[in-house]
């Protein structure tokens, strides 16, 4: 076993930005196993072209055979699981590859690492952590003055993509009663910032108010998500991975409650700063209230003492200023964007990758 660890999912939104402070912050070998579905973008990690210490693996996590070869040529002392389905809308229209990727795809990588570990001894054994990144969304919903999210409330997922995620992370839970593989989960609020798919509420608000097309806010408006810089995450998660206590689960947010149209006012107004536009008028009235998500939960909040205490995590940006910053950063990478729109970024990984494509088994 190598001081390498094996990331799934390392292409998309938090996995991407996970692997640029990896390599940054700990500089040692990732394996970056990634499908490249719609989600998963390698250009996000174009700054590590000809850094072998990222080495980037084309594959499904379902693969068993190819999670096998990974674990076996690479030795990696962890692995950090990433890889899902990750958008609550499309888990309602075709929720199959949801149930596909999260839970089995879960399953495959808990198997394979499971024998992988059984192989191991000494030190490697007990130094090697199957980590699982999930959500708060396992937990269900809560009322305005009902208490946030501890490790301890009951699971009671509402859309299939949270039911998905559930599974999973009792999946990972069994691993560890039952055989003692070394997990840890965390369960994170919604995050945003630079890289995150344009499908979701932030990067979609910000991309329809710069063009002046209208901005669909789902039911009243008054759902409440707890907002994360995606870098606090990433730190959160290095943190637990190196010393949260096997079997753990950690809740991780940000303290930033905020209900969805003072975020889409919010957005508005820094566009009407930064980039002021006579022929939009004030972006606040591009607001449009639409049919709502079925299902809807109504508020997502976080109690994170127990990585506060435990790790002395906490989250470093503020919601003012870390939305400040992204939505700068997507005004500075309109390239990104219109690759994302335009479909080009699927394309990126055989131009730039092409020789090492399906060479790994
Ligand atoms: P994302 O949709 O941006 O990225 C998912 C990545 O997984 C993509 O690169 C995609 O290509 C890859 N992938 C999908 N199916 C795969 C498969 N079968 N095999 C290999 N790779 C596959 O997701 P994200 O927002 O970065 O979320 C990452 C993880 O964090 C997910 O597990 C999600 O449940 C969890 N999470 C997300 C948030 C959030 O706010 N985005 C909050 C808490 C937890
Ligand atoms: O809580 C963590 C979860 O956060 C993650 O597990 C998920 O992977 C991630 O997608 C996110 O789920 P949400 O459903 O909360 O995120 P989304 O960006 O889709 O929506 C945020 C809120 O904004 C939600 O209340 C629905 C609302 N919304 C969303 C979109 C896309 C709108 O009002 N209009 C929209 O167009």
């Amino acid at each position: 076993m190598n001081d390498a660890i094996l990331v799934t999912g390392g292409a998309g939104f938090i996995g991407s930005n996970f692997v640029l402070d990896w390599i940054q912050q700990r500089g040692t070998p990732v394996i970056n196993l990634d499908l490249l579905t719609y989600a998963g973008n390698a250009a996000n990690l174009q700054t590590l072209e000809g850094d072998t210490r990222h080495i980037f693996v084309r594959g499904d996590i379902c693969d068993a055979p190819l999670v096998k070869s990974l674990l076996e040529k690479y030795q990696p002392r962890a692995l950090v699981h990433f890889a899902a389905e990750s958008h609550v809308d499309r888990s309602l229209v075709s929720p199959d590859t949801f149930i596909q990727t999260n839970v089995f795809g879960t399953f495959t990588l808990l198997r394979q690492a499971h024998e992988y570990w059984n192989r191991l001894t000494g030190h490697e054994r007990e130094q090697f952590r199957f980590l699982h990144v999930s959500t708060d969304e396992v937990y269900g919903t809560l009322d305005e003055h009902d208490p946030a999210f501890s490790e301890t409330t009951a699971y009671a997922p509402n859309s299939p993509y949270a039911a998905s995620k559930a599974s999973s992370d009792h999946l990972v839970r069994a691993w560890h009663h039952t055989w003692g593989l070394p997990v840890l989960t965390t369960n994170c609020s919604n995050n945003y910032g630079p890289f995150q798919f344009p499908e979701k509420l932030i990067p979609l608000m910000i991309l329809n108010a710069l063009e002046g097309k209208p901005l669909p806010v789902y039911g009243d408006g008054l759902n409440v998500r707890d907002w994360l810089f995606v870098g606090d995450h990433c730190t959160a998660i290095r943190e637990v991975l190196e010393r949260g206590r096997p079997g753990e689960t950690y809740n991780v947010g940000g303290s930033s409650e905020r209900a969805n149209i003072d975020v889409v006012t919010t957005i508005c107004d820094l566009l009407d700063e930064m980039r002021p536009n006579a022929g939009i008028g004030p972006r606040r009235n591009l607001i449009t209230y639409v049919t709502d998500r079925p299902g809807h939960d109504r508020r997502y909040a976080i109690n994170a003492t127990k990585i506060t205490h435990e790790l002395s995590w906490h989250p470093l940006e503020r919601f003012e200023s870390g939305i400040r910053r992204t939505v700068a950063w997507y005004l500075d990478h309109l390239d990104w964007v219109n690759n994302v729109r335009s479909g080009a970024y699927q394309q990126w990984i055989e131009h730039n990758y092409a020789e090492r494509l399906g060479t790994e088994r």
